[in-house]
């Protein structure tokens, strides 16, 4: 599986532990960046991961910022995009198994690498249960095609 990655200043050293943990597992990284310490803006990069789910470039993204809230919500004005804020990996396969989120956001402020690295795992292992989880879902995605 292809996973996009991205970031605001405040998780360069994040991602790159995230990433060569990816990579371990044998998923193929795209990073979006940031690579840079200085202080920049998580819309960009939220942005351009969330492009590239919905785009098909890669099939799910990750992204980090001091909160993860930020870089979320960027990532959730993109149309077809489901991104959950998740510090614990409980609602990391939940948001999965039932949300069917497509991008996993979390905040370098909030957690340490090797809580991260749980989230992520269980993020990656869980699968969308749809039934009735779809037609949830399937709710949600009608609100964002009401907004047009
Ligand atoms: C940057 O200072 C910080 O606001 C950002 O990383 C993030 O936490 C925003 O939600």
């Amino acid at each position: 599986m292809k996973i996009g990655i991205g970031n605001d200043h405040t998780s360069v050293d994040m991602k790159w532990e995230i990433v060569a943990y990816l990579e371990s597992l044998g998923y193929e990284v795209v990073n979006y960046g940031t690579d840079s310490r200085e202080s920049c803006d998580y819309p960009v990069y939220g942005k351009k991961v969330a492009c590239a789910v919905t785009g098909g470039e890669v099939e799910r993204g990750i992204l980090i910022c001091g909160t993860g809230v930020g870089i979320s919500l960027a990532a959730n004005k993109v149309k077809g995009i489901r991104a959950a804020v998740c510090s614990e990996p409980y609602t990391a396969r939940l948001s999965k198994e039932h949300n069917d989120t497509n991008i996993l956001a979390f905040g370098s402020r909030v957690v340490g690498t090797e809580l991260a690295k749980m989230i992520v795992s269980a993020w990656l292992d869980a699968e969308f249960e749809g039934g009735r989880h779809k037609r949830r879902v399937d709710m949600i995605m009608a609100i964002e095609a009401e907004k047009e």
